[in-house]
């Protein structure tokens, strides 16, 4: 197993390296190959991610990715939504749970629910143009993009409680009534129970009610916003990590961005990455670890070995350092 190793800028630095030293407690057969991608090359050579670094990772079989600091260029190709596309990572997987002893922002204390969100197109299409009194940008929603989603939503879902929900804007958007119908077609199809919401509904009712829900399927920007959301639910960004898989390739990431406020500093919360370490064994099969780092981020939780965000005052690598030493 081949993992292109990407950390970024500011704290993905720090967690991404935290993260490492956890996959590497259990001595398994993967090659790290280190690439310097984002902000940092960006400013030396005008370009923070070139072909060369494509063909390396495409001869890699997964990424872990840290965060990219967005350089100040209006003609700035986003890093990540080139590797999302190139590398087709066309479900981006984001699970959301209460962890051990972090305090939650909302009353309800159970809710387990993931969010499927299609990562290739709809808004994100980069089809865009720019005039002197008007911008357009074309939202595609194509038939393969939606089955394949629909898909791996159902695949999850046959795992869980067997049903999906569908999240659209089909009472304005054709483009949301085609997702919807195809989404409908393939749960039907596979034998899972469907239900629906307006994305506005959803974003109302995921704070009040997110035990409602297991797998939520979606397009890309309401799965890009809905997700963020159900992050705070959770207790904190630096809490939450994800998924972005295709067929040929994955792709592994904490949700949160490069947090140039506290960088350097060593109290970046290294459990985002760590946790998304842990959804790249899943992805390999290594159930057993995947497990174990789900224990281990448990027990330190409960021991209240914490950064400064979740109110501790532990550094960076105490919180990996102990999460290690449990593996
Ligand atoms: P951010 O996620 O970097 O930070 C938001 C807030 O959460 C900050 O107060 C930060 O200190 C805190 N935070 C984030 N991760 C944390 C962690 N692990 N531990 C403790 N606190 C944490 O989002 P922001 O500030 O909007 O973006 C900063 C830069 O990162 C920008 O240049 C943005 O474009 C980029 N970004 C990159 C992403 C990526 O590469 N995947 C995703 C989001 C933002
Ligand atoms: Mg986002």
């Amino acid at each position: 197993m081949k993992l292109a190793v990407i950390q970024g800028d500011g704290i993905g630095r720090e967690v991404i390296p935290a993260a490492l030293s956890v996959l590497d407690a259990f001595g398994l057969e993967i090659e790290k190959v280190p690439l310097d991608i984002g902000y940092g090359k960006w400013e030396r050579t005008g370009s923070a991610l070139t072909d060369e670094d494509m063909d390396i990772i495409k001869e890699c079989d997964c990424v872990l990715f840290g965060a990219i600091t967005t350089p100040p260029d209006p003609n700035y190709k986003s890093v990540l939504m080139r590797l999302r596309k190139e590398l087709d990572l066309y479900a981006n997987i984001r699970p959301f749970s209460p962890l051990k002893k972090v305090k939650l922002p909302c009353n309800t204390k159970e809710f387990d629910f993931v969010v499927v969100r299609e990562n290739t197109e709809g808004m994100y299409s980069g089809i865009e143009e720019l005039h002197d009194d008007v911008a357009y940008t074309t939202r595609v929603i194509t038939r393969k993009g939606s089955e394949r989603i629909a898909k791996r939503a159902c695949i999850l879902a046959s795992k869980r409680k067997k049903q999906i929900t569908i999240v659209h804007k089909a009472n304005v958007l054709k483009s949301d009534s085609f997702f919807r119908n195809v989404c409908t077609g393939v749960a039907k199809r596979n034998g899972i129970s469907y239900s629906e919401m307006l994305v506005d509904a959803m974003a109302y009712d995921l704070i009040l009610n997110p035990q409602k829900y297991d797998v939520i399927v979606t397009t890309n920007l309401f799965g890009d916003i809905l997700s963020d959301e159900a992050a705070a639910l959770v207790g904190g960004i630096g809490l939450c990590p994800s998924a972005n898989i295709g067929d040929r390739y994955a792709l592994f990431e904490p949700i949160h961005g490069s947090a140039p406020d506290i960088a350097s500093k060593g109290i970046a919360n290294p459990i985002a990455a760590i946790l998304s370490v842990k959804m790249m064994l899943e992805w390999m099969g290594r159930t057993e670890e995947a497990l174990s780092i789900g224990r281990a981020v448990d027990s330190v939780l409960q021991q209240s070995i914490i950064t400064p965000d979740l109110g501790g005052s532990y550094s960076t690598k105490n919180v990996s350092d102990a999460i290690t030493g449990l593996v």
